[in-house]
């Protein structure tokens, strides 16, 4: 009764009809999941990723599911990135609602035979080319952004930039050190960008079914179940729920704020229930 005094308008709050979205590395996993779900709630969806074949198979999966276009181009090379932004400024004259950084690299090695290319591979995906997209994305987001209905920056972290990652036995330096600086780059953003109407916000992810995933899921389910409070990894409608969450009416005051999306992974590491102990 008394929210309804207030002005909830539910119609509304989880709505993104009508806006426009880049979802990069949309092509598999998280990112396809996420592409899937604006479609489905009548955003038109721009993808990237790096291998042509992907992004075919994945348009022809989700043009089933609304207006979508994939483009083939590496989000660490300034060519591929400037074709992208080139073809989204032709057909979108009012700006870019959406810009989910979600195309990421991991590596994992003992420490010996971690090299230098490696290290910075991991790097240069997940946080220096995420900050020149952002930045070459920038004006068209701002025109796209209003300050009740700030355009939107989604930035895909991980549990693993939280805490050190739970999965010692295949060492991930360079991802859990990048995954780290990106949410601290998030709250940088956030702060220099919300008066020009841009929110900017990540997501924590724990476990979710993927290729980059698949093998340690497979590996270490154990050590990953019995990790989570919730004791198990995520379900596809969890990452697709914070994202609307994050991109709608109902995230519009939201800035700046890492979301960990891990069934409480990073609040319990080494906790056991007292009497196994
Ligand atoms: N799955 C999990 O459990 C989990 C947990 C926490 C965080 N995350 C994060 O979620 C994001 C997505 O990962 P995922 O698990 O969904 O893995 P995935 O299935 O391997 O997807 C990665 C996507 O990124 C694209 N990509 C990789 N490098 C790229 C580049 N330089 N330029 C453009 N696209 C690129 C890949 O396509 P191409 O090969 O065609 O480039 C692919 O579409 C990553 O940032 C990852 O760190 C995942």
């Amino acid at each position: 009764m008394a929210a309804d005094k207030a002005g909830v308008n539910i119609d509304r709050l989880f709505s993104v009809k009508g806006k426009k979205a880049l979802v990069t590395g949309g092509s598999s996993g998280l990112g396809l999941i996420m592409a899937e779900t604006l479609l489905k709630s009548g955003v038109r969806v721009y993808i990237a990723s790096r291998k042509q074949e992907k992004c075919d198979v994945a348009l022809a999966y989700l043009e089933r599911h609304g207006d979508c276009a994939a483009v083939a181009a590496d989000m660490t090379v300034p060519e591929d990135r400037a074709r992208l932004i080139e073809t989204i400024q032709k057909r979108e004259s009012g700006g870019l609602d959406i810009l989910v950084n979600n195309a990421g690299a991991n590596w994992g090695a003992a420490i010996e035979d971690y090299s230098d290319e490696a290290f910075a591979k991991v790097m240069n995906t997940n946080v220096n080319a995420v900050f020149s997209l952002t930045r070459e994305v920038l004006p068209l987001l701002e025109l796209a952004g209003s300050g009740r209905d700030p355009s939107r920056v989604v930035n895909i972290g991980s549990m693993d930039g939280l805490q050190v990652p739970i999965v010692q036995r295949v060492p991930t330096f360079a991802y859990s050190a990048s995954k780290a600086a990106l949410h601290h780059l998030t709250r940088t953003l956030a702060v220099e960008l919300g008066p020009r109407n841009v929110t900017v916000n990540a997501m924590a992810p724990g476990f979710f079914q993927s290729k980059m995933a698949d093998y340690v899921i497979r590996e270490y389910g154990e050590d990953i179940r019995s990790d989570c409070p919730l004791g198990r990894i995520g379900d596809p409608e969890e990452i697709a729920g914070t994202l609307l969450y994050l991109v709608s009416r109902a995230g519009s005051y939201t800035n700046a704020a890492i979301l960990p999306v891990d069934g409480g992974t990073h609040a319990s590491k080494g906790h056991r229930p007292w009497m196994e102990q």
